[in-house]
């Protein structure tokens, strides 16, 4: 299935394409986001970083592979991806199933925890999932953070290196059934 385009309140999140290759370089060649992230991400970020990263993924997706990428946009804005969220429904193995980062200007306004109420949305309502599964740095509090705030529930600790140095990481599953009896409460209320 394609990847739609998400609206929330404040942001559109939008597929990812080569032209955010700039934005994203700009944004994410920050030690403060890349040493919460796994430690394949390459550091110090060469210049082409983003735009062989884009490219990357837009192959896996023109390939057939069953990725959603996304970039974050604030509405009313000058349309610059501030943010991503990938989505891989069937990938096995310890990373989990979704990744995201936020330019660090825009941390500390509930816009992450908007876009993954999105997200999650369009797994359990779009793509029918059952459940899949996160993880950060068990030092991540913020990311820890926006997982507790979107249905996450905690399953236990694994090996996972992190740049900080840190090897523990938090496994969470986010399941159907929690989320939708959630959403229906949050209409109720
Ligand atoms: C993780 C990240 C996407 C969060 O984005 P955000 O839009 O700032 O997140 P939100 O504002 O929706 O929620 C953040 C929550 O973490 C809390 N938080 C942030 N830093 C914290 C800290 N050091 N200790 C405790 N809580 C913290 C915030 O207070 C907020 O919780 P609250 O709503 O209960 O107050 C952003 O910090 C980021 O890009 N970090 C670097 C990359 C990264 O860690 N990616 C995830 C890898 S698993």
């Amino acid at each position: 299935m394609q990847t739609p385009l998400l609206e929330t309140e404040r942001l559109i999140l939008r597929p990812l394409a080569l032209s955010d290759a700039p934005a994203i370089q700009r944004h994410f060649d920050n030690w403060n986001i890349i040493r919460h992230l796994a430690a394949v991400v390459p550091w110090p970020y060469p210049a082409d970083g983003a735009e062989t990263f884009v490219r990357l993924q837009l192959d896996k997706i023109t390939a057939g592979e069953e990725l959603h990428h996304w970039v974050l946009v604030l509405k009313g804005g000058d349309g610059e991806a501030i943010g991503n969220i990938h989505f891989r429904p069937r990938a096995e193995g310890a990373k989990g199933n979704r990744g995201f980062w936020l330019a660090e200007p825009y941390w500390g306004r509930g816009l992450m925890t908007e876009a993954i109420i999105a997200v999650n949305d369009f797994a359990f309502l779009t793509l029918c999932l059952e459940h899949f599964y996160v993880s950060n740095a068990a030092t991540n509090e913020a990311s820890r953070r926006v997982k507790q705030k979107t249905g996450a529930e905690f399953v236990g600790f694994i090996e996972l290196p992190h740049h900080g140095g840190q090897s523990t990481a938090e496994r969470w599953i986010v399941q159907r059934e929690a989320w939708l009896r959630g959403r229906g409460a949050q209409s109720q209320a």
